[in-house]
């Protein structure tokens, strides 16, 4: 299960501004990527570039064997199947309960009856954590459940890829946490494609297989988290560990290299790498790796402390309730 998306030389302009150009990468299947970049990098228009709701000027993005930029709109139709979208601002249907609102797609693109559909929305909203909520508007519910909400409506057609736009956006530490949780559990139990978009450190740091980093109109790294989280590279170091010295932020028009070449600045040490968040629901993730272990494969030194299992390493790990915890809280944590 899960499927891999192969994008190469991808770029987008939007009349004269070039919002990114050359992207190229693979999204491995099954695992977890997160993209990162600050506002108004074109995060969002990368997502919707992938499921064709934008063109592209050049490039390709290969999903299934299939091109998607190159498809026709029946063809588009079709390989929007496999994807699950969880848009920014959740967008729900505002006069729809959760069940209606979760049921959409299914009413929409299947000729289910009625009765499977009840079946598999509550099987969805058991999935994050919102059984009890059906009824509830959207208008009535916090920040944090109208995202379980617009997931659960992500996972009614059982995608192969799940694409979400900064799900931390809006939410406290304590909800980020927790929705960062439901990723780990939801991608051991669905086994799907996860690529989830945030300008959010810690969300970079703890929970993805696999880290990409817009900047400055171009992809600057993507691949294992480790390897981004180890490396010296001055923009990919001063991002991920947010560092006030280095390139991001002296200019926008420099290019980074450049400004830290002339700078002659002394970068301070890298932090430990944190843990990667583990399922807590006892499943055991495909893309799951023993902690240090691309370091040790690429013989790498990772920064002194790193793969502790102290809490220090993950600001507001503490306080993750397991599964089961999190499905009959799901009132209060939002
Ligand atoms: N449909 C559009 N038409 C023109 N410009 C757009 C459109 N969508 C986004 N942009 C521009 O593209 C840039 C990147 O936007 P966005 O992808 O939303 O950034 P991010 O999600 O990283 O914060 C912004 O400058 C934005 O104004
Ligand atoms: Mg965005």
């Amino acid at each position: 299960m899960g499927v891999e998306i192969a994008v190469t030389g991808l770029t987008k302009t939007f009349g004269s501004q070039t919002i990114w150009r050359d992207v190229t990468l693979t999204i491995p299947a099954g695992e977890i990527s997160v993209m990162l970049g600050p506002s108004g990098t074109g995060k969002s228009v990368f997502l919707k570039t992938l499921v064709g709701l934008l063109k592209p000027d050049a490039g390709s993005i290969v999903v299934g064997g299939q091109d998607v930029p190159r498809l026709r709109e029946h063809d588009l139709y079709e390989i929007r199947k496999l994807f699950g979208v969880l848009f920014q601002d959740g967008a729900l249907f505002g006069s729809m309960n959760l069940f209606d609102n979760v049921a959409f797609p299914l009413r929409e693109h299947t000729k289910k009856a009625e009765s499977d559909v009840r079946r598999i929305v509550m099987e969805k909203m058991d999935l994050v954590g919102l059984t009890g909520a059906e009824r509830k508007l959207p208008g009535e519910i916090s920040g944090g459940m109208r995202k379980r909400a617009g997931l659960a409506r992500a996972l009614v057609l059982d995608p192969e890829i799940l694409l979400i736009d900064e799900p931390d956006s809006g939410l406290d530490p304590v909800r980020t946490s927790y929705i960062n949780q439901l990723f780990i559990d939801l991608n051991a139990q669905i086994d799907a494609t996860f690529l989830i978009v945030t300008h959010d450190i810690n969300t970079a740091r703890t929970v993805p297989d696999n880290i990409g980093l817009l900047y400055h109109r171009h992809l600057a790294m993507f691949g294992p988290r480790e390897m981004l989280l180890s490396s010296e590279e001055p923009v990919v170091r001063q991002f991920l560990n947010a560092q006030t010295v280095g390139p991001i932020g002296m200019s926008e028009e420099k290019d980074a290299d450049e400004l830290a070449a002339e700078s002659g600045q002394e970068l301070p040490p890298l932090p430990p790498i944190p843990l990667q968040l583990s399922p807590s629901n006892g499943l055991r993730r495909r893309a799951q790796r023993e902690p240090g272990e691309w370091c040790r494969t690429h013989a790498v030194t990772p920064p002194p402390g790193s793969f502790a299992s102290a809490d220090h390493a993950i600001p507001y790990a503490a306080g993750l309730a397991p599964a089961g915890a999190l499905a009959s809280r799901s009132g209060e944590v939002g």
